[in-house]
C-alpha cells in the first residue's frame, strides 16, 4: 500500500489591505502522511473531536477524490501540526491543502496544482491563505467567475517577519462575523490604493513605503476590539519603523522590517505594555509551496 508525507507551510493572509487576496508562505510547517488500507478512516495525531469524517484534510481527500471520480477506500491519516490552530496563520488551509495534495499524489497526480486550488478554493471559500501553501513566497488571488486566479509578486531578500502569537485563539468565523456587509467608496478607494503599494513596497524593500501602505479600513479596524492587547502592541511597533498589521482573522499580528531594531524593543518592552502573553516568532519567507517529504510505494 502506498505512504506520503505532504508538508505545507504556514501562510500569513491580508499583508493589511489585501483582505481576502494577498497572502505570504512562512517557515512553520504541518506535515499529514497518508497511508492506504483496505477499508476505514483512521486519524491519528490530533484531538480525538476531530478524528472523524469532517475532519478538514479527509474532506479535502474526498473532495478531490470525487472530482477525479476515484472510489475512496481506506485510509490512515497523520497529522504532525506545527503550525498553531486558529491563531491566523493558516492551519485550516494548510489541512485543506495536505487533503488535497496527498489524494492527488496517492492517485497518479491526475489533476494540476491549479484544479487542487480551484477544490480547496470553493471549501474555504477565498484562495489568499491556500495561493501562498500551495505555490510558496508572496501572492495575490482573485476569484473570478468563480475561480481563483493566483500569481508569485517578488519579495525583496533582506525583509524579516515577525510573527506574535498570543495565547488565546480567534476563530475565523467569529473575526469575520464582526465585518460590515458594505463598506463606503472612500474606503474602497483607500483599500485598493494601499494594497497596490503594499506589493511594491514589498517588492523593493521600502519599509516607510511598506508602514503607510500596510493600513486598512475593511477589517483590521473592526477586529482589533477582539484582539486584546492590539492598540498597544501596534503603537510600540510604529516607533520601531516597521509594518504592521493583524495576521489573516488574527489574533496573531505579523510585523515585517529590514532592521533589527523590531526585535530589541520587542524584547525588552512587549512583556510590560501587554496583559495577555504574547510569543516572538521571526519567520522566514517559504518560498517551496506544499510538497512531497517521504513517499514509500
Ligand atoms: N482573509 C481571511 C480573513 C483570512 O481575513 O478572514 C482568514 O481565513
Amino acid at each position: 500500500m502506498k505512504k506520503v508525507t505532504i508538508r505545507v507551510p504556514a501562510t500569513t493572509a491580508n499583508l493589511g489591505p489585501g483582505f481576502d487576496a494577498f497572502g505570504c508562505a512562512l517557515g512553520l510547517y504541518t506535515d499529514v502522511t497518508f497511508e492506504e488500507t483496505d477499508c476505514g478512516l483512521e486519524i491519528t495525531g490530533c484531538p480525538e473531536e476531530f478524528t472523524g469524517p469532517d475532519n478538514l484534510v479527509y474532506e479535502s481527500y474526498c473532495a478531490v477524490l470525487n472530482t477525479m471520480s476515484e472510489e475512496v477506500r481506506g485510509i490512515k491519516i497523520h497529522i504532525d501540526a506545527h503550525i498553531p490552530i486558529c491563531r491566523g496563520l493558516g492551519s485550516s488551509a494548510a489541512l485543506l491543502v495536505a487533503g488535497a495534495m496527498g489524494a492527488n499524489v496517492l492517485r497518479g497526480n491526475k489533476l494540476s496544482t491549479q484544479g487542487l486550488l480551484n477544490i480547496t478554493n470553493a471549501m474555504e471559500g477565498h484562495p489568499d491563505n491556500l495561493a501562498p501553501a500551495f505555490f510558496g513566497g508572496l501572492t495575490a488571488s482573485m476569484v473570478d467567475n468563480g475561480l481563483p486566479v493566483s500569481v508569485n509578486f517578488p519579495l525583496h531578500p533582506d525583509w524579516e517577519f515577525v510573527a506574535l502569537i498570543p495565547d488565546f485563539d480567534l476563530p475565523t468565523t467569529l473575526a469575520r462575523s464582526v465585518l460590515p456587509e458594505q463598506i463606503s467608496r472612500a474606503d474602497a478607494i483607500y483599500n485598493v490604493s494601499h494594497g497596490a503599494l503594499v506589493l511594491k513596497a514589498l517588492e523593493l524593500g521600502d519599509e516607510k513605503l511598506l508602514r503607510t501602505a500596510m493600513q486598512d479600513r475593511l477589517h483590521q479596524k473592526y477586529r482589533k476590539k477582539l484582539i486584546p492587547d492590539y492598540e498597544k502592541i501596534e503603537a510600540l511597533v510604529r516607533t520601531t519603523g516597521a509594518g504592521f498589521c493583524l495576521s489573516g482573522a488574527g489574533p496573531t499580528l505579523l510585523c515585517i522590517t529590514r532592521s533589527p531594531r523590531l526585535k530589541e524593543v520587542l524584547a525588552k518592552k512587549l512583556d510590560s505594555i501587554t496583559e495577555k502573553n504574547w510569543q516572538m516568532l521571526p519567520l522566514h519567507v517559504e518560498f517551496q509551496g506544499a510538497h512531497i517529504v517521504a513517499m514509500e510505494e
